[in-house]
């Protein structure tokens, strides 16, 4: 069981985060069911675009902790595991990705929106990076992706001070094209995915790949992934997963 769900319909593959009950942290089985998916999706020319959406309130709080603390206590080595396959499929993915976020995204939940190509936000969304109140570094190539799109002054506050970001903002920033009401996040995406797939995929696949510099953002997921391995084996980032698990959680 991965808390992965995947269903196609009219061309297109919806990936849904379900793990509500842990606020759709994504663990080292999602992310293997989601390169899996995405795969899929990449090679089957009847997938025109990806939805990517959460179950219940939250999109994503991030990474599941408990991975990092394996990590850090030498249980378990991140480079084993599914996080890297993951970021390289999401940032390389050919066709159109689709994103609909409500309520909650950190961390990973919201430096993967970058590599989307529409997001649509709920105005009451709450978007957080707190990579560096964890002791870590911020993952994904967002340390390239987040300032080119919002700058680097407002970039730092997400990454450094862990400022919150709502859904209009994010609209108005660029990290999203619409802010809504809650309840028409979803069926926003899912038109706009539905669009997307019937448009000529091959037009679409160019056109995302001449509008992206992959090398530029491999080589900055190569440059963090680096960073954030080393980051994982100090003692902040310790003392910050111990905190979690405490349930005192990291700082607010
Ligand atoms: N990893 C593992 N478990 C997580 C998680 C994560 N990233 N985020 C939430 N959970 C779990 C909680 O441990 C809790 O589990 P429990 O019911 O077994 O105790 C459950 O999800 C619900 O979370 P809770 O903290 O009780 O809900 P909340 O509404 O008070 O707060 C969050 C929600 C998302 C704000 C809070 O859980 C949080 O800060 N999570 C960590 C986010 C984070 O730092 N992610 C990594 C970024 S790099």
């Amino acid at each position: 069981m991965s808390d992965i769900r995947v269903e196609t319909a009219d061309r297109v593959l919806t990936i849904t985060l379900d793990r509500p009950a842990k606020k759709n942290a994504i663990t080292d089985a999602m992310y293997g069911a989601i390169v899996t998916a995405l795969t899929q999706a990449a090679e089957d020319p009847s997938i025109g675009a990806v939805l990517l959406r959460g179950e219940g309130a939250d999109f994503c709080a991030g990474n599941d902790i408990s991975m990092f603390a394996d990590a850090a206590s030498g249980t378990k080595d991140i480079l084993d595991s599914n996080t890297g396959p993951f970021l390289n499929a999401i940032s390389t993915f050919p066709k159109p990705l689709v994103a609909a976020v409500t309520g909650r995204a950190i961390g990973i939940g919201v430096t993967m929106l970058l590599h989307c190509d529409l997001v649509y936000v709920a105005e009451d969304a709450e978007m957080r990076t707190p990579f560096i109140d964890l002791g870590l570094v911020p993952e994904a190539a967002s340390a390239l992706t987040i300032p080119a799109r919002i700058g680097h002054v407002r970039a730092f506050a997400l990454f450094a001070l862990g400022e919150k970001l709502g859904g209009g903002e994010a609209a108005t920033l660029g990290i999203a094209n619409r802010a809504l009401p809650a309840d028409q996040v979803g069926p926003a995406a899912e038109t706009a995915a539905r669009a997307l797939a019937a448009k000529p995929l091959s037009a679409l696949i160019a056109t995302k790949r001449l509008m992206r510099d992959a090398e530029a953002i491999a080589a900055a997921l190569d440059a963090d992934q680096k960073a954030f391995v080393a980051q994982l084996k100090t003692p902040e980032a310790a003392a910050a997963f111990a905190a979690f698990a405490a349930r005192k959680g990291p700082p607010a």
